[in-house]
């Protein structure tokens, strides 16, 4: 059986669109389909992409919302759905427990640095900063925590050469694009284990 899945953006959707790809015809294609992509911000560019590929599209604007009553109104959105997993791809909220207990070990996200090194938003500007050499992906399952949940991988990015910002994000966003697929692949295949992110 195909897991069901929600793609939750709030901006360009550059991770969304690679998944799209490696769906419609790529490592995803017998393991998954896109029930929605979902954003929390109407202005999202990602949106519209989205709907150029077919997949329909919802959003629920979070701003001036508490935080509670936000995420309720989405899990109740969500119902029937009957989703297996929520993807996260460039969703810039902090998820409370409101949510988090409704799709337990369920929500999985892709964070631009080594979850044990750097949480939290800004890695990109972290990693070029402190001039690193080699920075990580990190794919992960979501907890209460920021960047905090069980590891599913981690994917090395060089980044010798880089004398940028804008270059550290586009050598760190191709590997994103590859990885964050392959470690979907790995959940959705039975292939990981929870245990080995534990
Ligand atoms: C990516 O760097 C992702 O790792 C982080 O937010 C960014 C989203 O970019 N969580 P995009 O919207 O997928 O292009």
């Amino acid at each position: 059986m195909k897991k069901k899945i929600a793609i939750f953006i709030s901006g360009r959707g550059s991770n969304m669109v690679a998944l799209l790809k490696n769906i419609q015809d790529g490592i995803l294609k017998d393991l998954c389909q896109v029930e929605l992509v979902f954003s929390n911000k109407p202005e999202a560019p990602g949106l519209k992409i989205a709907n150029d590929y077919g997949v329909p599209t919802a959003c629920i604007e979070s701003k001036g919302m508490k935080r509670e009553v936000f995420e309720q109104e989405v899990v109740d959105f969500l119902e029937d759905y009957n989703l297996d997993y929520i993807i996260l791809a460039g969703y810039m909220r902090i998820l409370s427990p409101v949510f988090i207990s409704a799709y337990r070990n369920k929500i999985i996200n892709i964070h631009p640095a080594d979850s044990a090194e750097f949480r939290g938003v800004g890695a990109y500007e972290w990693a070029f900063e402190n001039k690193k050499d080699f920075t990580k992906i990190t794919v992960h399952f979501v907890d209460e925590g920021v960047d905090t949940g069980p590891v599913i991988g981690k994917q090395v990015v060089d980044l010798r050469g880089c004398k940028t910002l804008e270059e550290v994000e586009k050598v760190g966003l191709a590997t994103e694009h590859a990885f964050y697929s392959e470690a979907l692949r790995r959940v959705f295949s039975g292939e990981y284990k929870m245990e080995e992110g534990r």
